[in-house]
């Protein structure tokens, strides 16, 4: 029997978070099917092959497994390089599957938040400079518009970018993600690219919709100084932290600001009406000369939990801080994404209850927390680290496209039914957690 229980305001979005590259599977006009061929690109030289298959129809079982779950939104992308394969070609009976998608959830009572484009371009695009290119925001604008046309029946909640600072960053700094560059100036270039798409794209879908409500997931990576006392690490904390405000605060006052550098795109100014947050992990930050990364290293705290692979840690406060962060852009909120990477599911019922601990919080102070998106549903294609992690509720195999329910799927599903976590929940799927959120 529950004693206490932390509840969510009526009317709370809960689901899990997709993106089309990583479920669909066979994208083969999409960059990332020419990136994964190359050789030493993707962890174990995985390919993402038939992914979830969702393109052959298996997003129907899927969304059923959500909606019976109890969610009653899901956040998924659709596929540029599907829409449009080639610049003067649209595939119409590709938009028309995505049309049957937003329709299958909206049958099941679930509030679609599409993604116009989750980290993956078409290559035809990249071909003509991709990013780079002064005409990218022009040719974005053009399919969303396309697409905006298509699926505005069924969704008014509308995501541009997802975690376009991520996207620059790996793509144009790091080189970790297609095309691999690691240049600075061409990283800023980018993201002023960017700001612009995104403002055209707004600009474009409210012409369309005037109800839409349109965001961007942005990626928020909790920082802090390995010794606050220590000015050096202060400094370079504050540097690495400025990635976690580019895009939000370009579209609030119309100026991109990466580190020493300004741009104005004053078309950006006021075009987002809820701020979509992507929060999975905290670093503790330190000078170090040797280091190419702005003189920083970073590392996770040597006692928090780590997801399998070690990439996560289980850093709860992070998203308390998060939300906090989120306050000064003065929008409603959503968390697009946050999850863990745990085949075993030893970890995830644990972070779980513990971020959602913190999303209470916020909403208990009525800051405007309006739903929240678990990454992800079932296992899938996790980029340049293939099929190595598992963030889902689900486990898939690969082999035989078999759905595993695991316990945290359960869990959730008691979250969103009951719109709140109750002291038993926290007992029967994650005990060591009681202590923090119900203490005697
Ligand atoms: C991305 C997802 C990715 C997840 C887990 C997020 O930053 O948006 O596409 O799968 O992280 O790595």
């Amino acid at each position: 029997m529950s004693q206490a229980t932390y509840h969510f305001p009526r009317g709370f979005l809960w689901g899990t978070a997709t993106a089309a590259y990583q479920v669909e599977g066979n994208n083969i006009n999409s960059n990332w099917y020419a990136w994964e061929q190359k050789p030493g690109k993707i962890i174990n030289s995985d390919k993402a092959g038939l992914a979830c298959d969702w393109w052959n129809g298996r997003w129907r079982e899927d969304f059923r497994r959500a909606a019976e779950g109890a969610q009653n939104a899901h956040r998924m992308s659709v596929e540029w390089s599907r829409i449009q394969p080639a610049p003067d070609r649209w595939d119409e009976e590709a938009l028309n599957r995505y049309v049957e998608m937003v329709r299958g959830l909206a049958e099941l009572n679930m509030t679609p938040l599409i993604t116009l484009h989750h980290y993956s371009d078409p290559q035809w695009f990249v071909d003509i400079g991709g990013w780079e290119n002064e005409m990218a925001a022009g040719y974005f604008e053009k399919y969303v518009r396309k697409v905006v046309y298509a699926l505005k029946d069924y969704v008014n909640l509308w995501c541009t970018l997802n975690e376009p600072n991520g996207y620059a960053a790996q793509g144009f700094v790091v080189g970790a993600f297609p095309p691999g560059k690691k240049d600075f100036n061409l990283g800023f270039k980018v993201m002023v690219n960017l700001v612009r798409a995104h403002a055209a794209a707004y600009h474009a879908i409210h012409q369309l919709q005037s109800e839409a409500r349109v965001g961007i997931a942005n990626y928020y990576r909790s920082l802090q100084p390995a010794k606050p006392w220590f000015p050096l690490d202060g400094l370079v904390t504050y540097l690495l932290r400025t990635l976690n405000n580019i895009f939000p605060s370009a579209s609030k006052d119309g100026v991109v600001r990466f580190i020493t550098r300004h741009m104005r795109v004053p078309e950006a100014k006021g075009t987002q009406d809820f701020l979509g947050i992507d929060y999975y992990t905290r670093d503790y930050v330190s000078f170090n000369l040797m280091s190419s990364e702005l003189f920083s290293r970073r590392f996770y705290r040597p006692e928090a939990e780590r997801s399998t692979t070690g990439f996560l840690a289980n850093e709860p406060a992070g998203m308390y801080e998060a939300l906090k962060w989120g306050l000064n852009y003065n929008l409603p909120i959503i968390i697009t994404e946050n999850g863990f990477d745990d085949a075993e599911d030893r970890v995830r019922p644990r972070y779980m209850v513990e971020h959602l601990h913190q999303v209470w919080r916020a909403v208990n102070f009525n800051w405007p927390v309006k739903g929240y998106f678990h990454w992800t549903l079932v296992d899938n294609f996790e980029w340049e680290r293939g099929w190595s992690q598992r963030f889902g509720l689900w486990e898939l195999d690969l082999d035989t496209q078999a759905r595993h329910k695991r316990p945290s799927a359960d869990l959730y599903a008691e979250i969103c039914r009951e719109n709140g976590i109750s002291d038993d929940m926290v007992r029967r799927y994650a005990p060591t957690a009681i202590p923090a959120l119900f203490p005697e």
